[in-house]
């Protein structure tokens, strides 16, 4: 069936939408820019993270050789032993050549050898010693979808973002992570600082990184894990020495207790928030979902689908779903009022 043809809507003002089209393509570029720097495995923060580097930079290098070689031949062949004006017969026909089988056969052998060695090195420097006993432990669950984060050592349990001190003047901390599945298969990745590693369901897998520099560095889940996997982001913050000592000590104590909020407080506790969330000081200890003792202390929620702010907290629990299609956070069909009640309570856990 033909359909009619439209004819192009001619406007006086093509221009300018042909300008806003080139700055929104720019403003684009500039983002996916910044987002892939931050995500990037070209800008390693860590010696795993460089050696991954240094390892594609080196394979690239050889495919890339190899690439010349191989076109190279193929086009020297297709115009040296082209049919030429008056050439009607074949050329001789060859069937086999000893010396050429020799060299397609030892030169990729040679090349596999080189990449085996080449590899075990960098194998081995990622994960070679074990991690120093006065490294910093942190237990990494994975769950669908978001991340908890536990430092048994200092009696923290958070969720999604991952505090550690960073590299200064005379002391390189080590991160040593234990992680471990709460249902499916999941993928520890935070590009800047090391190589991807799974979380299996039932086993525990390690992987430790030297403190990288002050500053955030942003993660995602790398194994698809069901319908918010895209939505499994992380973020890595490394701070001094002091502000990590004031971070933990902040995160130790029990949930604020502001009787301005004391409504909403006993409206989350007498509703199912409590079977999955837990808010150390009070009867809340759930454990489905993340601790929220100190709940505002996360810059997102969600597991980075949103800011943590009063009105992204408001429609989290008015509708999780317009925020994260399909996550395990229930619509509890809260009244208007109980849901102001609750975020009011919520915004106080610092
Ligand atoms: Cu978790 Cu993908």
């Amino acid at each position: 069936m033909l359909l009619p043809r439209v004819e192009p809507k001619r406007s006086a003002h093509g221009w300018t939408s042909r300008v806003a089209l080139v700055g929104w393509g720019v403003l684009l570029a500039g983002n996916v820019a910044a987002a892939a720097e931050d995500l990037s495995v070209f800008s390693p923060a860590t010696r795993p993270a460089s050696s991954i580097r240094d390892l594609f930079f080196l394979v690239l290098g050889i495919a890339g050789v190899i690439l010349l070689i191989v076109e190279g031949l193929i086009f020297y062949c297709a115009y040296r032993f082209r049919q030429r004006r008056g050439e009607k017969s074949e050329p001789p026909q060859i069937y086999g050549s000893t010396p050429i089988e020799v060299a397609w056969t030892v030169a990729p052998l040679l090349t596999v050898f080189v990449l085996f060695l080449v590899v075990v090195r960098s194998v081995t420097e990622v994960r070679g010693e074990s991690p120093p006993a006065d490294s910093l432990r942190v237990i990494a669950i994975g769950h669908q979808w978001w991340w908890e984060f536990v430092y048994p050592d200092l009696g923290i349990r958070t969720a999604n973002e991952l505090y550690i001190p960073c590299r200064e003047e005379g002391s390189t901390p080590t991160i040593a992570l234990e992680l471990q599945s709460a249902d499916v298969i999941h993928s520890f990745w935070v590009p800047r600082l090391g190589g991807k590693t799974d979380h299996i369901p039932g086993r525990t897998n390690r992987m430790w990184f030297d403190a990288p520099e002050r500053g955030a560095y942003h993660g995602q889940c790398a194994e698809y894990c069901g319908t918010q996997h895209a939505n499994m982001k992380l973020l890595v913050v490394a701070e001094s020495a002091e502000e990590f000592r004031l971070w933990h000590e902040q995160e130790r104590r029990e949930a604020n207790h502001e009787a301005a909020v004391d409504a909403g407080r006993e409206r989350f506790l007498a509703l199912n928030c409590i079977n999955c969330h837990t808010i150390r000081g009070t009867a809340a200890a759930g454990t489905v979902g993340p601790d929220l003792t100190h709940l505002m202390a996360r810059r997102t929620l969600a597991a980075g689908a949103c800011v943590n702010d009063h009105e992204h907290l408001t429609q989290w629990l008015a509708d999780p779903d317009a925020i994260k299609p399909g996550s395990e956070m229930p619509n509890l069909h809260l009244s208007r009022q109980d849901v102001d009640l609750i975020v009011a309570y919520l915004s106080t856990l610092h």
